[in-house]
């Protein structure tokens, strides 16, 4: 296998301190700070260009160079290239001028981002010579390790809390992986899952395996810049949970602008979306700690996002702070309001993650936060197929009626026809 001489290897994000990227490992010896994938811009500069990234098929892997693989892909080869909606008629109902969705609730193959981050996690897992893998989920990333482990003929293991959502339960045991609810919170199942990996030395992708899953996040960044014409927009609305994604987001920014793909500096604001029922991310950035006070029992219809002791919730809180950005949060209601709003005038059915962020969007804009004339992007990251709970009680059930047309007229109160526009 070839070896990628750009990565130089993990870095602890708290000290520094430089570890060799040959090993799943997780956590710096010395203060047990996250480590992260550290790249040589210098030496990636001269092998990059926007020409070379747009003549390659359109998926996350077009930007190789900067996702920490030593050889190809050899899981998910067909994950990303979502398009960005620009979204006029959602952007004319809260009031301003222009906005995109990034949709990753069309993303192959289990319709959330978190393809992305496993395909770069099971391919390292299998360049580590791992056969046995698994995770601590929410649900999306539950759906994402059984469908892409089963494809790579990786024996998969999944812990979910009991209470998640049966879609996201039954959608992840179809593709045969071993599911394994625990009766707890996601935070208990985490520290579980921790334990397992010390105790069998399995792959699981958010726990061993995180510096380099974390890393597929980036590629979101990635094809918003690029979709915008290889610049940066000026605000960016982004879910949280254990807060990887909206830092990574920002960090494929950096990387474009570091290896000279976009000359201009990131100036992008950064916003970050939680549900009230748990949001010990955006609690934090509103009252001004420097630390998120872990939320015991979350209690919120957006399960996804209800991590209480998020793994990288000072990172997010202090860049958010640092861009210039805000968090904010929501209650289940307009998390629903939301859903139906993004569905009615763009066609875009999201999860209760993706009401949560474009409630957020509505919230931060009518503080004046987020300016009106200004370009926002928001970020759907999973399907609304997947929570369809969330939203029956809102709908109303279709009537019945027997197949003749005056039950259709007494019905519809219509006895004319109505003219329909000329065809010209
Ligand atoms: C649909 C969805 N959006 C966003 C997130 C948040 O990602 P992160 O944990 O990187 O903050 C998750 C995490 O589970 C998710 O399932
Ligand atoms: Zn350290």
């Amino acid at each position: 296998m070839a070896s990628n001489d750009f990565v130089l290897g993990l870095k602890c994000r708290v000290c520094g301190k430089l570890y060799p990227k040959t090993a799943a490992r997780f956590y710096c010896d010395d203060d047990t700070g996250p480590l992260e994938v550290a790249y040589d811009y210098e030496k990636v500069a001269p092998h990059v260009s926007r020409a070379k990234f747009q003549a390659r098929p359109r998926n996350m892997w077009r930007y190789k160079e900067l996702l920490p693989l030593e050889g190809e892909p050899t899981v998910g080869p067909q994950v990303g290239g979502t398009p960005l909606v620009r979204a006029d008629r959602l952007a004319e109902a809260l009031g301003v001028e222009r906005l995109w969705i990034k949709n990753d609730a069309v993303n192959f193959p289990t319709l959330s981002f978190k393809d992305r981050v496993v395909s770069v996690a099971l391919s390292k897992a299998r360049e580590f010579g791992m056969r046995m893998v698994g995770c601590a989920s929410t649900g999306n990333l539950a759906n994402s390790v059984a469908a892409l482990g089963s494809s790579a003929g990786l024996e998969t293991i999944i812990l979910v809390p009991a209470d998640l959502e049966k879609t996201k339960i039954y959608g992840t045991a179809v593709y045969g992986a071993r599911v394994i609810k625990v009766a707890g919170t996601y935070d208990q199942v985490n520290r579980l899952c921790t334990q397992i990996v010390q105790e069998f030395g399995w792959g699981f992708v958010n726990v061993n395996l995180r510096p380099f899953y974390a890393e597929g996040s980036k590629t979101v960044g990635f094809e918003i810049a690029e979709d915008l014409g290889w610049r940066f927009p000026q605000h960016v609305v982004c879910p949280m949970a254990g807060g990887a994604l909206i830092g990574k987001i920002y960090k494929a920014f950096q990387e474009l602008h570091a290896t000279g793909i976009v000359h201009h500096q990131v100036t992008t604001k950064m916003y970050g979306a939680q549900a009230s029922g748990c949001n010990p991310i955006s609690e934090c950035v509103k009252s001004g700690r420097e630390r998120h006070k872990p939320i015991r029992t979350p209690h919120t219809i957006c399960k996804s996002l209800a991590i209480g002791d998020p793994a990288d919730g000072y990172f997010a809180a202090q860049l958010i702070r640092n861009t210039g950005g805000w968090a904010e949060d929501v209650s289940d209601a307009e998390i629903v309001e939301a859903m139906l709003l993004l569905a009615r005038t763009e066609g875009i059915f999201a999860e209760t993650a993706g009401g949560t962020t474009l409630a957020v969007t509505k919230k931060l804009i009518e503080q004046g936060r987020i300016p009106r004339n200004e370009e926002i992007v928001v970020c759907i990251t999973g399907n609304g197929l997947k929570t369809q709970d969330a939203v029956f009680e809102a709908l109303e059930e279709p009537i019945t009626i027997k197949p003749t047309l005056a039950e259709f007229k007494a019905l519809t109160g219509l006895d004319e026809p109505v003219a329909e526009p000329a065809l010209v």
